[in-house]
Formats: structure tokens, C-alpha cells, sequence
């Protein structure tokens, strides 16, 4: 399949090339497209056919759900079988945005969209190309990340183009996305409202809209002998293909024991990394040493890490050492997707 390529800037959006993509997305075709998140793998959600097409382009276990995106509040009436006051309360606050709410589907949303389930993962992007494509394409969008099973989600229309060339109908590149981790998932079908995947609105941010709001004990450990909620959370994702490992502790420490570890790894003659920050990148004797960021801007490592995660697969390093990062914050996600990255394998010095 020839997969076409266009440009659409969210700034100067030509409505004329949003028609021709909302038409690919209408006859049952895929198309890539920006979100302030990640970039999304759009199909129609109400067609099952498409539904089963994003997930083999995308290689993904068909019982792990899609999030149905909408960009009008009338839509979501239409696909799940009530809505309860705390998603309208979520929704006036944080709609559009990064925060994806699981409700219980209407029988319109076909099985193959929520991966067999009964309930279904709704979000209203901000993202302007995002929205006005929804709207072209009929209102309903099922998007996953637009990566290949298991790969970092794409910041970057480069790398939409390195996973799905020759395997969907179109990319539309809209530049670098802005937040760089996937939406906040809140279960509203739950006794309590839970968050089942951290994101940029964190549980502090949803604590001040709803009460009591709980968090999947699987967000930051494997050893809870729980599975997760969010089906895909179970899933190693994010992952680079060296063999990564994540340092915790006070900063001099944590130098000390990743080049301990480069040193030896070096002497079995293989291709070391570090995921450091501006503040430490330099001290490190990795062949290939890259930093997130600051640690005080915590929003440019969300931006940064998937990107940085890649491009260690460009380098083609076989270990790699990362820094550990606080969990307040957004520090809750970036550490989410680095743990699940790393297998959750963590040294404490
Ligand atoms: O920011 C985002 O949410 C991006 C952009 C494109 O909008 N999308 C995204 O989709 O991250 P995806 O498919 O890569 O991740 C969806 C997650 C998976 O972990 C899936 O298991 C979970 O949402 N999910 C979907 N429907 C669910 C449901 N009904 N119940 C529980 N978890 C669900
Ligand atoms: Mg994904």
C-alpha cells in the first residue's frame, strides 16, 4: 500500500486536505494523525473492519482496546450507555485535553473497538488537526498511538513514517506534539473514579474535580500480582530494543554505580547508553550518553522521552542505564513509562 504524506499546520489548518483525510477514514481507510499527546492511528470506531485494520497495522493483541475520540460533547452521548456526573465534571474541566474517561458503551461502539470489553475508552483532543478530522471523518476516531506494537509512541511525524509506511492510507504530519506521554486514563466505571495510566492531568488535578479519586496499584510495580485495568498497561511497551535498566538514588551515587556497570559491560564489548539530564549527561563514559532535559522542567522530559528512546535504537546500543525521576507531578508518568520501558527493572543505590 502507498502510504501519502501531507502537511497540515494546526496554525493555518487547509480544510480542503482535512476533507480528503476525514473521506480515507469514512470508506474504512487509516490515517496518522496529531494530538497534543502522541500521534494517533485514526480508523472509524463504529466499523469494526477498521477497528481490526488498526490492529494489524499496528501488530497489537486484539483484546487490547482502542480510546474513541470524539470532538463534540453530543457525541458521547451516542456511544456510551449513560453519562454519569462525575464525566461531565471532567469533561467541563479538562475537555478538550489529555484526559482519556472509560464508561460503559452503547451498542452502537462495536466489540472489536473495545477489545471484547463492555465498556469503552472515551477523549476529546485539543489538538485543532486532531478535532477538525474527527469531525471530517464522522465524529467517531478510534486512535491508538501510531507506533508499532511494543515501540515508544511517535512524537514526531518521522516516526509514524518509520512504523507505518506501506501499512496505512495516509500520515498527516502536524509538527512535534506538545505534552509527548499518552492521556491520563480515568475508569469512571469503578466504585471509585481510578486512574488506570498517569498522565499529564494528574490524580491531585482530578482530586480537585472529583473526591476520592483511586489509582491502579499496578501504575508503578509488577509485583502487586494484580493485572492491570487498562488491558494495555500489561503489555512491555515503550521499549527500546538495548536491554534498559533504571538507577534510583542520590545523583553522585547513581553516576558512580551506572559507570561501574558501563565499565564492565564495555569489557564484554558491548554498546552502552545513558538516559541522563543537562545536569549529569557529561559525567557518564557511555558510548552514547543523551540527556531528557532539565530535571526542573519536568513537562520538556515528557516531551523528550520517547524521542530519546528511539533514537537509542538508531544507535543501536545493546544496554542502556536511565535515571530515575521524582513521581510528583508528571514525574508520575515519565516514571510509568520508563519503568514499563525497563521491564521494571530498577536498582536502588
Ligand atoms: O493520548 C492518548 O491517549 C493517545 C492519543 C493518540 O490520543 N492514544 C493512546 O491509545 O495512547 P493507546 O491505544 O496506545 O492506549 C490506550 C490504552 C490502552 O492501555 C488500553 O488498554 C486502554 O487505553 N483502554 C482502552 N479502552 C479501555 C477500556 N474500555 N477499559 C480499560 N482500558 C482501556
Ligand atoms: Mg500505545
Amino acid at each position: 500500500m502507498d502510504t501519502k504524506i501531507i502537511r497540515i499546520d494546526e496554525q493555518h489548518i487547509d480544510m480542503a486536505l482535512i476533507e480528503e483525510a476525514g473521506e480515507v477514514i469514512k470508506a474504512g481507510g487509516l490515517v496518522a494523525f496529531p494530538t497534543e499527546t502522541v500521534y494517533g492511528l485514526g480508523g472509524d470506531a463504529l466499523n469494526p473492519l477498521s477497528s481490526e485494520k488498526i490492529y494489524k497495522a499496528k501488530g497489537r493483541p486484539s483484546d487490547n482496546p482502542l480510546i474513541v475520540h470524539i470532538a463534540d460533547m453530543e457525541c458521547l452521548e451516542k456511544i456510551v450507555r449513560e453519562i454519569p456526573d462525575s464525566a461531565y465534571q471532567l469533561a467541563e474541566k479538562f475537555w478538550p485535553g489529555p484526559l482519556t474517561m472509560i464508561l460503559y458503551k452503547a451498542d452502537i461502539v462495536p466489540c472489536e473497538t473495545t477489545g471484547g470489553l463492555d465498556t469503552v475508552a472515551v477523549r476529546m483532543p485539543v489538538h485543532r488537526v486532531a478535532r477538525e478530522l474527527i469531525r471530517a471523518a464522522g465524529g467517531y476516531v478510534a486512535a491508538p498511538s501510531a507506533n508499532r506494537s511494543g515501540r515508544p509512541s511517535p512524537t514526531v511525524a518521522r516516526y509514524v513514517t518509520e512504523d507505518m509506511d506501506g501499512r496505512i492510507d495516509m500520515i498527516i504530519d502536524g509538527g512535534d506534539v506538545e505534552i509527548g506521554l499518552e492521556s491520563t486514563i480515568v475508569d469512571l466505571t469503578s466504585r471509585q473514579p481510578t486512574v488506570l495510566r498517569p498522565g499529564y492531568i494528574t490524580r491531585k488535578m482530578l482530586n480537585q474535580v472529583l473526591s476520592g479519586v483511586e489509582e491502579d496499584v499496578t501504575l508503578m510495580r509488577d509485583d502487586s500480582g494484580q493485572a492491570p485495568k487498562a488491558p494495555g498497561m500489561k503489555y512491555r511497551h515503550y521499549a527500546p530494543k538495548g536491554e534498559l535498566t533504571v538507577v534510583s538514588g542520590e545523583s553522585g551515587r547513581v553516576i558512580e554505580y551506572i559507570n561501574a556497570r558501563l565499565y564492565e559491560q564495555k569489557q564484554q564489548n558491548k554498546k552502552t547508553g545513558v538516559i541522563g539530564t543537562d545536569g549529569s549527561v557529561g559525567k557518564y563514559h557511555a558510548d552514547v550518553c543523551k540527556s531528557v532535559g532539565n530535571r526542573e522542567d519536568e513537562a520538556g522530559i515528557a516531551r523528550e522521552l520517547y524521542r530519546v528512546l528511539r533514537e537509542f535504537d538508531d544507535e543501536e546500543a545493546e544496554v542502556i542505564y536511565a535515571e530515575a525521576f521524582d513521581t510528583a507531578g508528571i514525574g508520575q508518568a515519565i516514571m510509568n513509562r520508563l519503568l514499563k520501558a525497563a521491564g521494571y527493572k530498577v536498582v536502588y543505590v
